[in-house]
């Protein structure tokens, strides 16, 4: 993993793509444990804020989710919380965060499924701080669409459109990176995180 080109660009851009953050095996076991829950038909229809702001909109967001329990990983998941625990530490070496906790889950987007421009960070709940995509396609052809959209800090600079190819991990400051999920030809599988401050 090249943690030092992430700390830079995370520093000069306010967000970093780490293309093979998965090796081919990990991507596999994770896929493994997304489809066996989609089968069990655990992911639910995503809503839009928090706590009594929460409302079902198709307009603003298509995904279907399924929130990991941190506190009863199977080993799968557990594989992928150590990795992604380690990156933390990274994080937290550069950039004096305090990063502490950390919540994700699975999603699907069917096709033509989408999530329009939007910040992660909630406006009655400032916590979170870095956001992770992760996603778990195989490979992903350019014409299926379903690109990320990140929208530059710089306005001089043109949109970046990140391509949801397994394996690939995407990073960003959860306040100042507006972003947005274009649709797709084919459905779309991730996984997206967020480590917040105490
Ligand atoms: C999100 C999100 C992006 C993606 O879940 O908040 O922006 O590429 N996801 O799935
Ligand atoms: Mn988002």
């Amino acid at each position: 993993m090249m943690i030092n080109q992430a700390i830079h660009d995370l520093e000069k851009n306010g967000f970093t793509i780490i293309d093979d953050f998965l090796t081919g095996e990990e991507l596999t076991l994770i896929q493994k444990d997304y489809l066996d829950l989609r089968n069990e038909g655990k992911f639910k229809r995503a809503g839009i804020g928090k706590g009594s702001d929460l409302h079902l909109n198709d307009q603003v967001r298509s995904d279907e989710t399924y929130w990991l329990d941190s506190l009863a990983l199977n080993s799968s998941q557990q594989t992928l919380w150590n990795k992604l625990e380690l990156l933390k530490q990274e994080l937290n070496q550069g950039f004096y965060l305090g990063l502490w906790d950390f919540e994700a889950h699975y999603s699907y987007y069917p096709i033509g499924g989408l999530y329009q421009a939007h910040l992660d960070r909630f406006s009655k709940d400032d916590a979170r701080t870095i956001s992770m995509v992760l996603y778990l396609n195989d490979e992903w052809a350019l014409s299926n669409g379903g690109e990320l959209r990140i929208h530059q800090k710089d306005p001089s600079l043109p949109p970046m459109d990140v391509v949801p190819t397994g394996g690939k991990l995407v990073c960003f400051f959860s306040a100042e990176i507006l972003h947005e999920v274009l649709p797709a030809k084919k459905p779309r599988m991730g996984f997206a995180g967020w480590w917040k401050r105490r």
